[in-house]
């Protein structure tokens, strides 16, 4: 039990004094060690199925030192493995022939092709054995609404107002796009920790927009499949939900939804969540990353105060969403120090 990882501990319900650190998206451009070998890649979704995504994934963690180390690839990778055209344009984001009816879901393919997908569990199988013997190696998957909600604009949007009106205007088709991505998203992450990962985390990054019955539909019901069908197939392995935006909904999450772990985003109460959720989860998050990109007397502060109101639970420290590229190194190395000194 000593031995055991930190973050590994944290998700066995156990508190530590000093919690795990991770950054959501810690591989990426604020890394100029990324941006060397990025640049030699003709295209984002090659260089995700090339070796250098193993590269990129233990980066982070070489150079930070931080508690788990994040699979180097995409929520996209999913639709791509369904036959939809996939591209990212640079300084753009990603770009998807859109699907703007019903009919247009005939063009996918029914079940995901794990062939496609053959790079990416290499890139885990050579990440696993690289890994410093404290550093946990996590998935993940997009949640089937956030990756529709790009699938059906074919780009990002700032509401995903083209995926809610689809689910609107065509709520049984959307049902089975929505199926459809929870089976692909099942396989997916099964294919991950059979080829190594030891935690897996559900990115629905778009949860937030929705109301509260349209909630119900297309993030509770399947994230919950995609949670239990993990539990049920692969019972040692730990699961994180990242649900942006749940707000008060985190009390029903936490209830039901049997995930491991919840992160906050940047707008939840870290004193009400633990409240909310006293004993029944762990709890990740959530420094505002503005803070952490404005450093000084900021971050100092935040940070402070984020450890201060998880004291005693069990927590994974990280921020309330991804890391921005144009974060300095040297707050990232000021925010290691901070939490690594916290309690001594
Ligand atoms: O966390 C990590 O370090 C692992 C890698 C990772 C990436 N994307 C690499 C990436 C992870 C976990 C993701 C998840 C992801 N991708 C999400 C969910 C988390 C979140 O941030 O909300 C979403 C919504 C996407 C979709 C996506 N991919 C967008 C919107 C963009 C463009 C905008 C942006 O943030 O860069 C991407 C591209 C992308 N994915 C990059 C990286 C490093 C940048 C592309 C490049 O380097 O050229």
């Amino acid at each position: 039990m000593i031995d055991e990882k930190p973050l590994l501990s944290v998700l066995h319900g156990r508190k530590t004094a000093i919690p795990p650190l991770w950054l959501m998206r810690q591989a990426g451009r604020y890394l100029p060690e990324y941006r060397e070998i990025r640049a030699k890649a003709s295209s984002f979704l090659e260089f995700c199925y090339s070796p250098a995504a193993a590269e990129a994934t233990l980066q982070p963690v070489r150079r930070f030192g931080f508690d788990a180390a994040i699979l180097f690839s995409d929520i996209l990778v999913i639709p791509d493995a369904l036959g939809q055209r996939v591209s990212f344009e640079s300084g753009e984001g990603p770009r998807l022939e859109p699907l703007e009816t019903p009919d247009d879901f005939s063009r996918l393919s029914g079940t995901v092709d794990l062939g496609r997908l053959a790079p990416v569990f290499e890139t885990i199988d050579r990440v696993k054995g690289a890994l410093p013997s404290q550093c946990a190696f996590i998935g993940f998957c997009g949640a089937p609404w956030t990756v529709a909600s790009y699938m059906v604009a074919g780009q990002g949007t700032s509401d995903q107002a083209p995926a809610r009106l689809f689910a609107y205007r065509h709520p049984e088709a959307f049902a089975g796009l929505i199926d459809r991505l929870a089976e692909a998203s099942i396989s997916y992450l099964l294919g991950q920790i059979d080829a190594g990962v030891e935690v897996v985390q559900i990115f629905d990054s778009w949860a937030g927009v929705l109301p509260v019955h349209e909630f119900e539909n297309w993030v509770f019901s399947p994230v919950r499949k995609i949670v239990s069908r993990i539990k049920a197939e692969r019972p040692g392995t730990p699961v994180i939900a990242f649900v942006r935006g749940a707000g008060t909904h985190l009390t029903q999450l936490v209830e039901s939804l049997g995930a491991d772990a919840y992160g906050l985003d940047t707008a939840a109460d870290p004193l009400w969540a633990v409240r909310e959720t006293a004993g029944r989860a762990a709890l990740q998050g959530n420094l505002d990353p503005l803070a952490l990109l404005a450093g000084g007397a900021a971050l100092d502060r935040e940070a402070a105060a984020i450890l201060r109101a998880f004291e005693g639970h069990p927590h994974i420290f990280n921020l309330g969403h991804g890391i921005l590229p144009q974060t300095p190194i040297a707050h990232v190395e000021r925010l290691v120090a901070l939490v690594r000194q916290h309690g001594s």
